[in-house]
């Protein structure tokens, strides 16, 4: 019997639980510490109210003969949610078929277990700074992985130009941990280069809702023929605070052919194989965020993480910190002060202001001498984070 022995070759633990450690251990020593956590990206707003109510009547109705629902018909995801998704994208003028959409338990799930499409001998391009799930998902195969740099030099967007020779790429935009966001017209040099050489890219849309600025792309299909090169994997969890409900999305369209085979039909044929679906219950919560009132609540939550942002933003240009992010996306990207280096600044922001964030050295190592800071946060425990940054920040 041979273990895998790629394990080994990962980091001792996933970043987010390092830090959870970290933190606990910080909070043992000092009971007292009233500490404000802007680490992980989680979400403090519940679940708008259609989705509570949706939710609600799924429950009621598995509770009747009559209406019970069990094994969901297809492994894909319920028609009435794969077409609510279907006219979230017809909206921005994106066309989807309901076959190539595949209902997920959420994103994180979904980027690791696509890798299953893919030989073990594929290259695999990944962004430093980036989201560790990428990474960590591919060491754990035994991929080679290679590094592109975003850096606050290329605005943290690296290009195609840029890029070495790959099978797989990632693409996360707004990026996870940057805050950057790229045009459709930067995708589709991306898209060119995918083309090029017969690559895929994995495209993580999860932070999109976040989008606001003209251009910027919210899908990577918004760039004409990116169906022939692209997977987009979404999740409900920031745009409607699924963290703790599970739900998210994949397209994988009918145009993504490699060595002859369809993609989509050996993702369905993975998925059927693999998975069982969603819940019932939390499809029809997922269903409502795209109806009218889902939708409007939804954006009054955005809206407040939005001006959590602004917040923060603020205390970091009065405290003349330099920073990217928080302007279509959740994150704020500064530099550490200084000149102190990523876990440096996290010890001792945690130490005197007693506020907790990611330090950007755990999202690969061009992430050095960078911090990340969460706008997901509650609103008045944000402004009070804030003020403690800058008056920490005064003292140095
Ligand atoms: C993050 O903090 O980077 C995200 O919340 C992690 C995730 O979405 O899994």
């Amino acid at each position: 019997m041979q273990i895998n022995p790629h394990y080994a070759e990962l980091n001792e633990s996933y970043l987010f639980s390092t830090i959870a450690h970290k933190v606990a251990d910080y909070q043992k020593a000092h009971p007292d510490a009233d500490l404000i956590r802007l680490g992980i990206g989680d979400v403090t707003l519940p679940l708008a109210k259609s989705v509570v109510e949706a939710m609600g009547k799924a429950v009621e109705e598995q509770g009747h003969k009559e209406t019970f629902h069990g094994y969901i018909p297809s492994e894909q995801g319920y028609e009435f949610l794969r077409e609510a998704i279907r006219k979230y994208y017809a909206e921005r003028g994106v066309t989807l078929s309901l076959s190539e959409i595949f209902i997920s338990d959420g994103a994180k799930s979904d980027l690791g277990n696509l890798l299953d499409l893919f030989s073990a001998d594929n290259t695999v391009l990944v962004p430093d700074p980036v989201y560790p799930v990428y990474v960590d998902d591919n060491v754990m195969a035994g991929r080679k992985i290679l590094y592109l740099a975003a850096t606050a030099e290329n605005g943290f967007l690296p290009m195609p130009q840029e890029a070495p020779d790959a099978d797989i790429v990632y693409i996360c935009s707004p990026n996870n941990p940057t805050g950057a966001a790229y045009t459709v017209e930067q995708l589709q040099a991306w898209v060119e280069w995918a083309k090029a050489r017969d690559a895929v890219i994995l495209y993580d849309a999860a932070y999109e809702c976040f989008v606001s600025q003209p251009g910027l792309a919210r899908s990577i299909y918004e760039v004409p023929g990116a169906g022939e090169v692209a997977i987009e994997v979404c999740s409900f969890s920031k745009i409607a605070g699924f963290t703790g409900t599970r739900c998210g999305y994949t397209i994988v369209p009918q145009a993504l052919v490699r060595g002859g085979q369809s993609l989509n039909k050996m993702w369905l044929r993975r998925q059927t194989t693999k998975f069982n679906g969603v819940a019932y219950i939390v499809q029809r919560g997922a269903e409502a965020v795209f109806s009218e009132e889902g939708m409007a609540e939804i954006q009054q939550n955005l809206d407040y993480y939005r001006r959590n942002a602004a917040v923060i933003a603020q205390a970091l240009d009065e405290a003349g910190v330099w920073y990217c992010g928080g302007k279509n996306s959740p994150y704020i990207w500064l530099r550490c002060p200084g000149g102190m280096g990523s876990w440096e600044f996290f010890d001792w922001l945690l130490d005197t202001a007693r506020v907790v964030g990611t330090p950007g050295e755990g999202f690969g190592p061009c992430g050095k001498g960078y911090f990340r800071l969460t706008a997901f946060g509650d609103a008045a425990r944000t402004r009070e984070a804030a003020e403690r940054i800058k008056a920490a920040l005064a003292k140095l």
